[in-house]
């Protein structure tokens, strides 16, 4: 059993780091100074981008809401996953990047060791109970040099960390509110999912786990 294992299953303590890989981290808590600057931002953003369910090319829609902010936002359709600089749904530009938003994103990449990070794409996850991300890399990014950035706010979830092939079998990794997830290097193209969301109500976000992963996609 590889020794990262024996800690599978525990949410980490706020303060905590736990490698998921050579150049994978979970952060417990690492998020939880931002939360109250993040949260009316997330209230705004939504205003100028709202959420929407995407059509993903297999056929069917994701059972997420999702939203972007940034010069580049991820969208999908039956045509496939790609970036673009307007929000197909209103024609305008994505919103900009809040400055809580970069600061969070860079801080915790450097703590991951990785100096520099510049994000240009904040992907925002809406998720409600019984939603779920399936195994998927992120791989739709110009620069997979630059590590993902991925916060967890709200709900805890379960994230399904997979290895560099689609029948690696995932470990299940807790995360709690103020998390944060980054892999870069040798783990960038990890399959890694998020399991149905189970049913609760988070005392500062209601019956919702929000999510946003950032990415240098240009
Ligand atoms: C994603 O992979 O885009 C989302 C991961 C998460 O919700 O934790
Ligand atoms: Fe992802």
């Amino acid at each position: 059993m590889h020794t990262l294992d024996l800690f599978a299953g525990a949410t980490p303590a706020a303060g905590e780091r736990r490698a998921l890989g050579s150049h994978a981290w979970l952060l417990g808590g690492f998020a939880l100074p931002w939360v109250e600057q993040l949260l009316p931002e997330l209230l705004r953003l939504r205003t100028l981008a709202p959420l929407r369910q995407l059509s993903v090319p297999g056929g069917g829609k994701m059972s997420v809401g999702t939203t972007s902010c940034g010069l580049l936002g991820w969208t999908s359709d039956s045509a496939g996953y790609r970036y673009t600089r307007l929000d197909p749904q209103t024609g305008q530009p994505w919103p900009a990047m809040p400055a809580a938003f970069l600061e969070l994103a860079v801080a915790a990449a450097r703590e991951a060791g990785f100096e520099g990070f510049a994000p240009d794409a904040c992907l925002i996850n809406h998720y409600r109970p019984g939603a779920r991300m399936g195994l998927h890399q992120d791989r739709d990014e110009h620069n997979l040099a630059a590590p993902i950035v991925s916060v967890s706010l709200g709900l805890p979830a379960v994230f399904q960390w997979g290895g560099l092939r689609r029948a690696d079998t995932p470990q299940k990794v807790p995360l709690a509110h103020g998390d944060v997830v980054v892999w870069g290097g040798e783990d960038r193209l990890r399959f890694h999912g998020v399991m149905p969301l189970k049913a609760g109500e988070h005392p500062r976000l209601g019956p919702r786990r929000i999510n946003l992963t950032f990415r240098q996609a240009g």
